[in-house]
């Protein structure tokens, strides 16, 4: 362990598998223990990331969800935010070998200011929060906040409440992992209300997944300048339908066949949980 992990640095940092030593089986245990591809993709269906945007992921870990982003839309810039080098060194490598662009950052994710990255257009984050004391949870949640531009989303995946019997026994495994003082305020719920403390105005929990170590929630929530009255299913409607409706500008709605990159940002306003759409 050199003097700059975190782990030397920080009694209250948690490793990506709550113990250094076990950094290296990292993929493999989500893989395994968590139905990581149904959460993961879940996750992307609602960061729709598109071309020319800056995505932050924070504690990024191995970066198997930035390369997702980065794979789903190569025009996007992804940014990987993590204070384990050893795990910033895999996710280097995956990144490589998968001729991937990403920027890998080492830093806490309380310490976003100090890194100059920002303003991005969304902030995302998996399976971080759960290891984090609660000071630490706050703390990031407020970096992200300060890092997003006006009108940018937050997008996470975690542990979130355990609402059965049967989801909170399996959750005890990350438990033992990660730590109880940690883990169980993610498991009594607590994560929306910290979304709401950091400046979050509108926090859903769009999806509980429930896996053999207990349930993955997937929250999306926006601080502020977007249009988040219109809070619409509108995934089920046409944008023909969203035009006729008055919601799209009908020039642009007609472009859409003909314009690819038009037709992109459409999708990514009309499948955003909170329609922030820009008003160009
Ligand atoms: C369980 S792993 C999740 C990694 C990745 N996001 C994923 O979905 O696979 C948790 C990660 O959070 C990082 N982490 C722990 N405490 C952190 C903090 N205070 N700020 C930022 N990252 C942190 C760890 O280094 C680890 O890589």
């Amino acid at each position: 362990m050199n003097e700059r992990h975190p782990v030397a640095q920080n009694p209250n940092y948690v490793p990506a598998l709550g113990r250094p030593e076990l950094t290296g089986f990292y993929d493999h245990a989500i893989a395994l223990l968590t139905r990581e591809r149904r959460w993961r993709t879940a996750l992307l269906e609602l960061v729709v990331p598109s071309p020319g945007e800056t995505i932050l992921d924070v504690g990024c870990g191995t970066g198997s969800f930035a390369i997702m982003m980065k794979r789903q839309c190569p025009a996007a810039r992804v940014i990987g935010v993590d204070p384990d080098p050893v795990v910033l060194e895999i996710a280097r490598a995956k990144a490589i070998k998968a001729g991937i662009a990403i920027g890998w950052t080492e830093a806490m994710g309380d310490e976003l200011a100090r890194t100059g990255i920002g303003p991005v257009d969304k902030a995302v984050s998996s399976l971080v929060f759960h290891q984090c004391p609660l000071p630490m949870k706050r703390a990031i949640l407020a970096a992200m906040h300060g890092t997003l531009r006006p009108g940018g989303a937050l997008l996470i995946a975690d542990y979130g409440e355990q609402r059965s019997r049967t989801m909170r026994f399996l959750f005890r495994q990350i438990q033992r992992l990660d730590g109880f003082e940690n883990t169980q305020p993610n498991a009594d719920g607590v994560l929306p209300k910290l979304f709401a403390a950091a400046g979050f105005e509108r926090v859903v929990e769009r999806q509980s997944i429930p896996t053999p170590t207990g349930s993955i929630s997937i929250y999306a929530s926006a601080p502020n300048g977007g249009n988040y009255g219109i809070c619409l299913h509108v995934n089920m409607l046409t944008c023909g339908q969203l035009a006729a409706q008055g919601l799209f500008d009908q020039p642009k709605v007609e472009n859409m066949g003909r314009d690819k990159h038009a037709s992109h940002e459409y999708q990514n306003w009309y499948r955003h949980p909170f329609l922030a759409w820009p008003r160009r």
